[in-house]
């Protein structure tokens, strides 16, 4: 179904960490195959390119820009061309996201503002300058993805990712009552364990699950999952794109949980990390 025909998507880190699938590239190409012109905004240009090669390569439309999701300059040169080109925007996924291992006492400062930077206030920035361009265009939905680690503890220290998804969440929250009357919707989707190359390729989390064995890693975070699997970037992708589309037309404000069920029961006895 052409559920976004004719709009215009923004998705903020639409390349992929290291080849494969993420969340942000999967959800770019999923805007394009549901009617969207979308633009791929990444710090790695090269990673927002291949992202929109592959769209323009199935016969959709997309453009590629550069821009840091913590700088101000870049954040509102994005939208400026989004207005240029297209004159209008439907629809805002906030997808980058990093994290960094430690409790309180193991985190430095740096790690700490980094982190909150990059997951929080990047949304904080790119919510400021597209709410104009949504307003302009009678209404539209903002997607923020969070973490599952925002609602329970993962058995791994993770604590500065941990609170920049809960502060994700309330920044949903609070933004979708106060701009429900422009017909805005803002809402968040929730990835439990999913199997994106960010996991393998995240300093120190391979270690933590499994003494550095990627495979053993996997399979440890399957077991995690009452559905015996884990998630992958298209089914972050579909739960965006319902978000993003007229079918939620009267949802706001919710954090859509995509976990096989994990959250139910977890952490789940021998099986937690
Ligand atoms: N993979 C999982 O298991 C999982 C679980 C829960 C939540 N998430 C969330 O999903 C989201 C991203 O997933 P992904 O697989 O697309 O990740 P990813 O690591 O592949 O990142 C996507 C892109 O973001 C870009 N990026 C990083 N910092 C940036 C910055 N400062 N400015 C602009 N772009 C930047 C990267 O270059 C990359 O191409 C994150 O918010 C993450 O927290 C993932």
């Amino acid at each position: 179904m052409r559920l976004l025909e004719d709009k215009v998507a923004v998705v903020m880190g639409a390349g992929s960490i290291a080849a494969g699938w993420g969340n942000g590239k999967a959800t770019a190409v999923t805007f394009a195959r549901a009617g969207a012109a979308v633009v791929c905004v990444d710090v790695n240009l090269e990673a927002a390119e291949e992202t929109a090669a592959i769209v323009t390569g199935e016969g959709g439309r997309a453009i590629a820009m550069r821009a840091d999701v913590t700088s101000s300059d870049d954040v509102a040169a994005v939208f400026a061309v989004v207005a240029s080109e297209y004159g209008r925007l439907d629809v805002l996924d906030n997808n980058v996201g990093i994290g960094t291992l430690g409790g309180v006492v193991e985190t430095s400062r740096a790690d700490w503002d980094r982190v909150l930077a990059v997951n929080v206030k990047s949304a904080y920035l790119a919510m400021q300058a597209a709410l104009p361009l949504l307003r302009g265009a009678g209404g539209g939905s903002v997607v923020n993805i969070s973490s599952v680690t925002s609602l329970r503890h993962s058995g791994i220290p993770y604590i500065s990712y941990a609170a920049s998804k809960a502060a994700l969440n309330e920044l949903t929250r609070v933004s979708a009552a106060r701009y429900a009357r422009d017909r805005i919707r803002v809402n968040a989707v929730v990835p439990g364990l999913m199997k994106t190359p960010m996991i393998a390729a995240q300093a120190g989390v391979v270690d933590a699950y499994a003494s550095g064995d990627v495979d053993e890693m996997w399979r440890r975070r399957a077991r995690q999952v009452p559905m015996g699997r884990m998630g992958d970037a298209w089914d972050v992708a579909n739960a965006v794109l319902f978000l993003a589309g007229p079918e939620s037309c009267h949802v706001s404000g919710v954090e859509l949980v995509v976990d096989g069920g994990m959250t139910l029961c977890w952490p789940s006895g021998e099986d937690a990390v």
